[in-house]
């Protein structure tokens, strides 16, 4: 990315983990980035330590599950930063609970932040991109999509939805320019962590840790770039090995 034709790369839940630090990579890669999150205090600090390294980052309030809100940050994107040309749709939450102790509203909670989010903000850039002649959606699933795990069931239905939509943006946004993709990251050290069990799922990963978020973001930075330009509609695990067991 050039500084003649910077992107403009918007982050969802990158106030912190690995949003935060995808937002980092983007901006070092050239991009202006905007990051959005509903943690306003930790996400300002974090765009302001960004912009303290000289990068072009700053912080926008986003609900990620609010439509309306989707509508006015693109508004608000396109008037400051000139236009839309990526959306990574990191936001996300976990709940740890067996399906029998599941209720419908920790269900419902779980579908809207992690799937209903990444179908709102796809339909909310899509116009945007196509001004700017195409564009790139990276969508962040997890291994949960791929694997049962005792207690995870809401959310790997969450995010295994994160992969059958991914598939079908992929393919109605073709014919546009526009490339959707997921990344399927295993255990990373982010906070998310803290509403996890002991180990959680990563502890049989082969290279026998968590990832640091900075080991995620360089795919999310291919993902985003021209340097994977003939990819789309698929999904990119990010592991440590664990579902090669
Ligand atoms: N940490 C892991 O082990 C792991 C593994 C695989 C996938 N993931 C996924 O990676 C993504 C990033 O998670 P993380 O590990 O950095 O955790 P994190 O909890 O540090 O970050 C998630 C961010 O999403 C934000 N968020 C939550 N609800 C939101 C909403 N309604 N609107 C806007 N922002 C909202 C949070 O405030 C937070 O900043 C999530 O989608 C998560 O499911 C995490």
């Amino acid at each position: 990315m050039t500084e003649q034709t910077q992107k403009v790369a918007l982050v969802t839940g990158g106030a912190r983990g690995q949003g935060a630090a995808h937002a980092e990579a983007l901006a070092v890669a050239g991009a202006r980035v905007v990051i959005a999150d509903v943690l306003d205090e930790v996400g300002e600090k974090t765009a302001a330590a960004l912009a303290e390294k000289g990068l072009a980052v700053r912080y926008l309030h986003l609900d990620v599950t609010d439509p309306g809100a989707w509508a006015a940050a693109v508004d608000d994107i396109e008037e400051h930063d000139g236009g839309l040309d990526t959306l990574v749709n990191n936001a996300g939450i976990i709940r740890v609970t067996t399906l029998n102790n599941l209720d419908l509203a920790e269900w419902n909670l779980l579908q809207k932040v992690n799937t209903t989010s990444v179908l709102l903000g796809m339909q909310a850039v899509f116009p945007a991109m196509l001004k700017r002649g195409g564009g790139t959606i990276v969508n962040v699933a997890s291994t949960a999509a791929h694997r049962g795990a005792e207690a995870y069931g809401a959310y790997s239905a969450s995010k295994a939805a994160v992969l059958a939509l991914t598939r079908a943006a992929a393919l109605e946004y073709a014919p546009d320019n526009i490339r959707v993709n997921s990344i399927s990251p295993g255990g990373v050290e982010t906070p998310m962590n803290n509403d996890e069990p002991q180990g959680g799922t990563s502890s049989s990963a082969p290279l026998g840790r968590r990832a640091r978020p900075e080991e995620i973001s360089p795919l999310v930075v291919y993902l985003a770039s021209d340097a994977s330009s003939y990819a789309t509609g698929a999904d990119f695990l990010i592991d440590g090995g664990v579902t090669v067991r």
